[in-house]
């Protein structure tokens, strides 16, 4: 059987303050109305039932999961008692999976990435499972646009199946994260992909790379599970365990891992700009979530999220987040660097 795995641990600090670690960016509304974990779920969730649902978050964020997602059952709510990164969350999720269904197949989904093209993601992950159920870990493909230093590179190799209207390749090769002239170089090969963070296997054999190449995690996280888990034994052990992303652990080192490159629409809503881009513009290309008025003003993202109005006049390529204890107005080329201010702000605060 098929189970939806959601990872939703992440703090999201380059969209600070709209996202901050007590309400990290998988919550934010998306011009659907709905959250990004909301519409996460909405995806898969033809192709999954509640029982075959779950989402690892911290204890502290919980609460909201369960707000946004009411029909997962709250045992499937699996909190950590702080972030140990990718890899022990996959790992507790594989391990609890496992016990209900030896057989299951998970797919495993960031909750804070938009999809546009739902009908292709529901095509990959039909040959994504056929080949799960071979004992492969797939992963999916983005086709590069920059050579952006936060992402997975993946080499494709030659064709190792097709179904569904998709091809699957071999991986000779997975980057996480490398520099700046690395992507470059990556990018001009023209062999590469991005990994896109979406991940099909079967419990069994992401268990067995696991015990290949994280023995020690395996062993804390199966007493865990063995435990209940209860509190104090997750308060005991949780925090001993290495921390480390799922791509640097296993995905670099792993010699069974195929690719299917695929047309998402995705985007991973990494900073102001690329949220801002997700809802609609005016003839003037403002973009406006809440109440402001723009004159002569150009290319201007506005979040208000407050009751005070906004008026802009002759203003370009300027994004404003107004928030009820703050405003913060941020050049569009200094997007990035919100991540500072946002370290400078906890320091203060
Ligand atoms: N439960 C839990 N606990 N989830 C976590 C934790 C944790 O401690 N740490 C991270 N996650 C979740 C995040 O919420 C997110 O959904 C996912 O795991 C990926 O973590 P990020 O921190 O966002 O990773 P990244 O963006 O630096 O890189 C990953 O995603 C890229 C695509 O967006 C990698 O997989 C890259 O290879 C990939 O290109
Ligand atoms: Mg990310």
């Amino acid at each position: 059987h098929l189970n939806a795995v959601i990872l939703a641990g992440g703090s999201g600090t380059r969209l600070w303050p709209l996202s901050t670690p007590s309400f990290p960016k998988q919550f934010l509304p998306l011009p659907s109305g709905q959250s990004m974990i909301q519409e996460t779920l909405e995806r898969v969730a033809p192709l999954v039932t509640p029982q075959q649902s779950w989402v690892v978050t911290g204890a502290n964020m919980a609460g909201l999961v369960h707000e946004h997602l009411p029909t997962i059952p709250e045992t499937h709510i699996l909190r950590e008692p702080l972030g140990r990164n990718s890899a022990p969350a996959i790992v507790w999720a594989a391990e609890t999976i496992a016990r209900q269904d030896p057989d299951a197949v998970m797919a495993i989904f960031s909750a804070d990435a938009v999809i546009l093209e739902v009908e292709n993601l529901r095509q990959t992950l039909q040959l994504a499972y056929q080949l799960a159920e071979q004992g492969k870990l797939v992963t999916i493909g983005i086709q590069p646009t920059k050579p952006e230093t936060g992402y997975g590179y993946i080499r494709y190799a030659e064709e190792f199946s097709q179904d569904y209207g998709y091809t699957a390749f071999q991986v000779e090769r997975f980057v996480e994260k490398p520099n700046l002239e690395t992507a470059q170089n990556y990018i001009q090969d023209g062999h590469y992909v991005w990994n896109a963070g979406i991940f099909i296997w079967s419990v069994k054999a992401i268990l067995a790379e696991f015990r290949d190449h994280l023995p020690e995690m395996v062993k804390h996280i199966q007493d865990i599970v063995s435990a209940g888990p209860d509190e104090k034994t997750l308060q005991e052990r949780w925090p001993s365990l290495q921390s480390i992303s799922i791509d640097y652990g296993i995905l670099e080192k792993t010699q069974n891992l195929v690719v299917i490159p695929a047309q998402l629409g995705w985007n991973d809503v990494g900073n102001w700009e690329q949220y801002g881009a997700l809802f609609p513009a005016d003839e003037q290309g403002i973009r406006a979530v809440g109440a402001h008025i723009g004159l002569g003003s150009q290319n201007v993202i506005v979040y208000n999220n407050t009751a005070r109005r906004i008026y802009t006049i002759g203003i370009e390529d300027v994004i404003v987040v107004e928030m009820e204890d703050m405003t913060v107005i941020c050049h569009k080329t200094h997007v990035q660097r919100v991540k500072e201010l946002a370290e400078q702000h906890h320091k203060k605060a």
